[in-house]
């Protein structure tokens, strides 16, 4: 057996060792117990070993350790969207354990027909075929196959650095080197790339100034750019893609119109990966609403199940039911009536609640207000989101934009030593996701933390 050589260790590591033994010293002595089992135990993989801390327990828009240490947790994995555990989630997948625990394949049951129909209710008009599946990554394999079978084509094109899950079909739609390269060998076929819109960093060199509209210069280079592959090789099946992408990165202005066009131009199929950013996180119920575009395919999960049952969903137009013939979903809890009754209720507290307006206000709210620290603190060089997914960009100088990778990581520490947890992206974006329920003194707070946390990393000196 070949044996990968492990990657050479990269700048900064000494310092972000010490950062994590620091942080580990803080950890109780039971969270830190359950930490060493959970060494002990699972196979080690780049992203989850070893493992932060433990948590016992999960409620609203809060985690606490094995000790009794409470987070606000404006991570989440972005399936907290109803906070955890609501109690309208739980008493429906209780209700539901009682009554009908699990169909087999070939049964249909109420509640998985009832989350489909409302499903199609909720979605852009014209999505009103379904698939249900058991993770995202799965969700988005059906996807796969449907713009295969419905094109006869079987080439992708998507972006360089998205994430669409962990299947080898999804690793190789998605664009990070942490899931395609090293040991796992050739993926599949005709899963071409193209660099992203970043307009931060755009990777046409199109954003270097300090404009507020960079597209206006650039003209939507990234979105012409997507056209003219289409266009040069005329056989993809789909543009696989996120319409706001989770770093978060909006899309210019018109990219997506422009996209759509050249999909339809090209006989491609437009799919949306909504797997973070449906169901509200962005302040309308589906990303892809912002930009007026409807995709040929939509794809949910995540907060689907509440943060309690892993549950996804592909949606298509009846036109795209071609798959009669084969099996595209083809997955034991296919029908599940317990994944399927929590997603259905997390539909109706999302609606009953108001939390896609909560979620618009609260960004709002959190936008203001991160504009207000950027304004203090020198090492933020962009701040940007849209409801509640946001993002702070920190760098080491404004001029050049340099990411600011170790800052980013001691800021993360710091925070989490205050109570505030969340993610880094890229290595330098903290990326905040917050639940829709959040309330304006958790928002507050959380705000709070992460500003002393910033303060405490790097300082409110002007950069070098
Ligand atoms: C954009 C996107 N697509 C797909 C996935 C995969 O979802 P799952 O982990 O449920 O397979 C994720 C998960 O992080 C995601 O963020």
């Amino acid at each position: 057996m070949t044996r990968m050589p492990a990657p050479p260790p990269s700048e900064g590591d000494d310092n972000r060792g010490a950062r994590r033994r620091g942080w580990e010293r803080g950890v109780g002595p039971r969270t830190h117990a359950l930490v060493e089992r959970d060494a002990e135990v699972f196979l080690r993989q780049s992203l989850s070993t070893p493992c932060l801390s433990a948590v016992v327990r999960a409620e609203g828009a809060w985690i606490e350790d094995a000790d009794g240490r409470r987070l606000l947790d404006f991570h989440g994995n972005s399936c907290h969207h109803v906070g955890y555990g609501h109690p309208r989630v739980l008493r429906a997948i209780s209700d539901q354990l009682a009554s009908l625990p699990f169909a087999p394949r070939r049964f249909t049951c109420e509640p998985a027909v009832a989350l489909a129909e409302k499903l199609v209710a909720l979605a852009p008009a014209g999505l009103d075929r379904v698939l249900l599946a058991p993770s995202g990554s799965d969700a988005v394999e059906i996807a796969l196959r449907i713009a295969r079978a419905a094109t006869g084509r079987f080439k992708t094109l998507s972006f360089w650095d998205a994430f669409h899950g962990a299947g080898l079909g999804a690793s190789s739609v998605g664009g990070e080197a942490l899931f395609r390269s090293g040991p796992v060998g050739p993926l599949v076929p005709g899963a071409e790339h193209v660099a992203p819109f970043a307009c931060y960093r755009c990777p046409y060199g199109h954003a270097a100034g300090e404009d507020a509209a960079p597209w206006e210069r650039c003209r939507l280079a990234c979105a012409r750019m997507i056209r003219f592959a289409l266009e040069r090789e005329g056989d993809f099946a789909a543009v696989v893609a996120e319409p706001t992408r989770a770093v978060p990165y909006l899309p210019p202005p018109g990219f997506w119109r422009e996209v759509r066009d050249a999909c339809d131009a090209t006989g491609t199929l437009l799919v949306f990966d909504e797997i973070p950013t449906g169901l509200g996180k962005t302040g309308r119920m589906f990303a892809c609403e912002h930009e007026g575009v409807t995709p040929d395919v939509l794809v949910l999960g995540k907060a689907l199940g509440g943060a309690v049952l892993p549950i996804a969903a592909t949606l298509c137009r009846a036109g795209l039911d071609v798959g009669a013939a084969w099996a595209f979903g083809h997955y034991t809890h296919e029908k599940n009536p317990v994944t399927a009754r929590a997603a259905l209720e997390v539909l109706r507290v999302i609606e009953d609640e108001g939390l896609v307006e909560n979620a618009r206000r609260q960004g709002a709210r959190a936008l203001a207000r991160l504009h207000a620290i950027a304004g203090r603190i020198p090492a933020v060089g962009d701040v940007r989101g849209r409801g509640l997914l946001l993002g702070v960009e920190l760098v080491t100088s404004r001029a050049q934009r340099t990411p600011d990778r170790e800052g980013a990581e001691a800021v993360l520490y710091a925070a989490l030593a205050r109570g505030l947890s969340f993610k880094v992206t890229m290595g330098n974006v903290l990326t905040l996701s917050p639940p829709l329920t959040v309330t304006d003194a958790e928002l507050d707070h959380g705000l709070d933390l992460l500003e002393a946390a910033l303060v405490d990393a790097c300082g409110t000196e002007p950069l070098p």
